[in-house]
């Protein structure tokens, strides 16, 4: 492959572990490019919602993964050139991404848009599989996650935060729900990479979370 020698670092984990913050964070830091892979499948979610498709036909889902005119720029996340940061981080959003990612028809469709953004000077690619699908050959792996119940609380204040009501009980329910979806699909379930390095954030800043991976990179 072409590209394989520009740096990757891949931060895999499940739902609410905070992985997307550490991602951007380290990316950041080292001024990496960022590839936030959920993003895409909540894009392809969002998109089929409101093209009216079945979110069970995996193969209309499939076509407009295939075709998903998604773009970031700016920190912002575009859909067809509308700015739909917000919409897509909406739960009913994430729920439906979470479906929609089962099928092996929409993961093969972001399989190579996923790959382009690997771009020098380096790449931190933040998701599930990106250890150990898409970018097996990277330089650092690393499978954050945090129990079901910080994971619940973080997601609950990141909701008030935004002005959005939440109920404790029912996230808790959504984030096991998604769990177990994540780790049981047959197409790449969430597990941590071969050789990566589990950092558990249940009692950990955000801060000493990214200086872990910083430190991990720059041992490598
Ligand atoms: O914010 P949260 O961690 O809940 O979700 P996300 O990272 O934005 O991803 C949304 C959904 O897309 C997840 O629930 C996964 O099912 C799916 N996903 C995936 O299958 N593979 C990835 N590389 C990234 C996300």
């Amino acid at each position: 492959m072409p590209d394989s020698h520009i740096p990757v670092i891949t931060i895999d984990g499940p739902t609410a572990s905070g992985k997307g913050t550490v991602a951007a964070l380290v990316a950041e830091r080292l001024g990496f490019h960022l590839l936030d892979s959920g993003a895409l499948y909540r894009l392809t979610a969002l998109s089929a919602m409101r093209a009216g498709i079945s979110l069970d036909d995996e193969q209309a889902v499939a076509q407009i993964a295939e075709a998903l005119p998604a773009s970031f720029a700016n920190e912002g996340v575009f859909l067809d050139g509308e700015e739909v940061g917000a919409a897509i981080r909406v739960e009913e959003v994430g729920n439906n991404a979470s479906k929609i990612a089962a099928f092996p028809g929409v993961r093969q469709a972001l399989y190579e848009l996923q790959l382009g953004f690997r771009k020098a000077p380096g790449l931190v690619a933040d998701g599930r599989d990106m250890g150990t699908v898409i970018f097996p050959s990277a330089k650092l792996k690393v499978f954050l996650t945090a129990s079901v119940e910080a994971r619940a609380e973080r997601r609950y204040k990141q909701l008030i935060g935004k002005g959005i009501s939440a109920n404790m009980e029912d996230l808790l329910e959504d984030l096991q729900a998604r769990d177990d979806r994540d780790t049981h699909r047959t197409v790449a379930p969430l597990v941590p990479a071969e050789g990566a390095y589990i950092l558990d954030t249940s009692d950990m800043t955000v801060e000493v979370a990214v200086e872990q991976v910083l430190h991990w990179h720059a041992l490598l």
